[in-house]
């Protein structure tokens, strides 16, 4: 079986409330269960930033049907690679929304607000791996 780790970026096509985020959460979530994918999903002035890592077959078909999601457009695959096992086991999907620790973070990064599409592969790996300590309840 081969593993896979695929990091996207994409922006919403309206400003995500709450709720929205609940419902994406919930159907990611039960669907991700079923499907044994995990992964950790960053939402912050409308961009996303997701790690989805699963079997690469389902990972595949699951990132085709996200990227035809009308709530977000403009997505990006950042880096897509085969991996030993996955690192987000313990979570069918984390969530991480904003917060002290996320602005912190980013400050590391040398980014003064939520911008995907200027991180680095390696630096987009660190952020989820780092907020999926970090998560938000919604
Ligand atoms: C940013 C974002 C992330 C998503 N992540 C997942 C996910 O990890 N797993 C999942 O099953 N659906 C996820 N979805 C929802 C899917 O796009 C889709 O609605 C879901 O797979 C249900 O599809 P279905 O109605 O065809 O079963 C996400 C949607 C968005 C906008």
């Amino acid at each position: 079986m081969k593993i896979i780790r695929l990091l996207y970026y994409s922006h919403a096509t309206r400003e995500m409330s709450l709720a929205d985020l609940k419902d994406i959460l919930e159907t990611a979530r039960s669907n991700n269960n079923s499907i044994e994918v995990c992964g950790m999903l960053c939402y912050e002035q409308q961009y996303f930033l997701q790690a989805l890592e699963g079997e690469r077959e389902t990972v595949n078909e699951l990132y085709l049907d996200i990227a035809d999601d009308p709530r977000h457009d403009e997505v990006v695959i950042i880096s897509y690679e085969e991996i030993a096992k996955p690192t987000f086991t313990q979570w069918k999907m984390g969530y991480a929304g904003s917060s002290a620790q996320f602005t912190e973070l980013l400050k590391e990064l040398g980014q003064s607000t939520f911008s995907p599409a200027d991180m680095s592969v390696d630096q987009a790996s660190i952020f989820l791996q780092k907020m999926s300590a970090f998560q938000t309840d919604v």
